[in-house]
């Protein structure tokens, strides 16, 4: 039998990044992935993938904006088969990738679905292996809806949705998350009409209440309709869908026909099929696997990281998990990550970041707070590349000045919120950020003003 020092189970960018760290640090590692290339949803149906599709269908909408610039083309035109094809080609590379860097760093890829027959062992096919620390990386999966059944031809999940063979005529998204809104304007940029229907009154729950209601708008305003406060269901017929929704406020029913319907409603841990019952490895309430700050299971010698354990449900969450994890298994001293730091970002035009505490959640903790808004229409760089739509705005301690949390919507949102997590993480306070020079021109310069504006100093406003 084989043996090994820690065994991951699953290869997304939680279990892969952990096995490469753990290696490092010197341990004999393998990796179980039953997928038939590394890198888990994230690299090939999640993050990556829709990256491309929107990089793509960007380059497409943004020709109709080329007047301003002075420049002219001609009718566009787009392949759909071409874009997959790409859209595949940058996923195959980053995959090859990963198979590359474990070769580099000595993770042992063992190709198959991982099992926990009994503690300190791990079953893959044929093969059992020997493992003196497992460490469960399986991600998650999409939520369904009840009685709905996806066939990822006109009922789709996210994976389903990022590999259409044609532009729906109308799509119907159900969920106004993360997902909904980037593949929506993926579809709608292509030339589908998307409906967005939402169980709440407002889109991208979590995110700050101000920040969301004008990206509603700018969305809007690119062809995207929203049915807000509406549950939705859905049934086949044959190559068409008819989508029913029932108006919270009134419980009045309306139905749409689409020849496409994406289920985005969130994500549930897979913890099934791993053994975890007769293991005795103890869940939540919401049937995450309950983990301490080093993520150590209840079972001894098993540990969980990512989508699987509480937390924000992101990659580069995944990644600080498994990184802390085998660090702590190693010996190192690593502190539990703080999730109030990971960043969330959504990759629509303009893009969405968040991190940290919402203005509704500040008020609700009646934390004394103040707030700092700088629009970028008032930015010279954003005028320069006509990336007008949106703003900074950011929340710190009334007192003290700390960052308690800071929200962006606009061109680059995701680039720029990186320099409010370091500031955040370090302490940093609002008079910190502002003293700290930044390049002009550059949309920066908003989050320098949003932090003199916070302040009751703005120079730009
Ligand atoms: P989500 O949790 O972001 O949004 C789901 C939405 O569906 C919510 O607004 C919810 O109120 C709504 N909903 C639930 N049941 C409904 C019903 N019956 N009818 C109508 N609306 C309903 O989930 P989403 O978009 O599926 O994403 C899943 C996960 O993947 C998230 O945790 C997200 O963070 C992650 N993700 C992250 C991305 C990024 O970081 N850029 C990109 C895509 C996904």
């Amino acid at each position: 039998m084989r043996e090994f020092d820690l065994v991951v189970i699953g290869a997304g960018p939680g279990g892969y990044v952990a096995a490469i760290r753990a290696a490092q640090l010197g341990l004999k590692v393998a990796c179980v992935e039953e997928r038939a290339t590394l890198g888990g949803t994230c690299l090939n149906v999640g993050c990556i993938p829709s990256k491309a599709l929107l990089s793509s269908s960007e380059h497409l909408a943004e020709l109709k904006h080329l007047a301003q610039h002075g420049i002219s083309v001609g009718e566009s035109s787009f392949d759909l088969g071409a874009m997959m094809a790409r859209k595949d080609r940058v996923v195959g590379d980053l995959t090859k990738g990963i198979a590359h860097l474990f070769k580099k760093n000595g993770v042992e890829w063992l190709a198959g679905r991982g099992t926990i027959p009994k503690p300190g062992k791990v079953q893959v096919g044929d093969e059992t292996v020997a493992a003196k620390d497992i460490l469960i990386a399986t991600g998650s999966d999409p939520a369904g809806l009840p009685d709905v059944t996806i066939d990822e031809e006109v009922v789709l999940t996210s994976t389903g949705a990022l590999a259409l063979s044609r532009v729906p005529e109308h799509l119907v998204v159900i969920g106004a998350g993360v997902i909904g809104l980037e593949l929506g304007q993926v579809w709608a940029r292509l030339g589908a009409k998307v409906t967005v229907v939402e169980y709440l009154d407002r889109i991208l729950p979590g995110a700050d209440g101000e920040i969301a209601r004008t990206a509603q708008r700018l969305l809007q305003r690119q062809g995207l309709a929203f049915q807000l406060g509406r549950k939705a269901s859905v049934v086949r017929q044959g190559a068409k869908a008819t989508v029913t929704l029932e108006r919270r406020d009134t419980g009045a029913v309306e139905t749409l026909e689409a020849d496409a319907v994406l289920v985005a409603i969130g994500r549930r841990p897979r913890t099934a099929g791993l053994g975890l019952e007769a293991l005795g490895v103890k869940l939540d309430a919401r049937g995450f696997i309950a983990v301490d700050g080093q993520f150590r299971t209840n079972a001894p010698g098993i540990l969980a990281i990512g989508d699987a354990v509480p937390g924000p449900m992101l990659a580069h969450k995944a990644e600080e998990d498994g990184i802390a994890a085998v660090e702590a298994l190693a010996g190192h001293a690593h502190p539990a990550p703080d999730y109030s730091l990971v960043p969330g970002v959504v990759y629509t035009a303009p893009e969405i970041a968040s991190l940290g505490a919402t203005e509704e959640a500040l008020k609700e903790a009646g934390t004394a707070h103040v707030v700092g808004r700088f629009q970028f229409i008032a930015n010279g760089r954003a005028r320069a590349m006509a990336a007008t739509d949106g703003l900074v705005k950011v929340l710190g301690d009334a007192e003290t000045g700390r960052i308690l949390g800071a929200h962006i919507l606009g061109r680059n949102a995701g680039e720029l919120i990186q320099e409010l997590v370091l500031a955040m993480a370090r302490g940093a306070t609002l008079a910190d950020v502002a003293a700290t020079p930044h390049a002009h021109p550059g949309m920066g310069e908003a989050v320098k003003e949003a932090c003199l504006a916070a302040l009751g100093k703005p120079l730009h406003m």
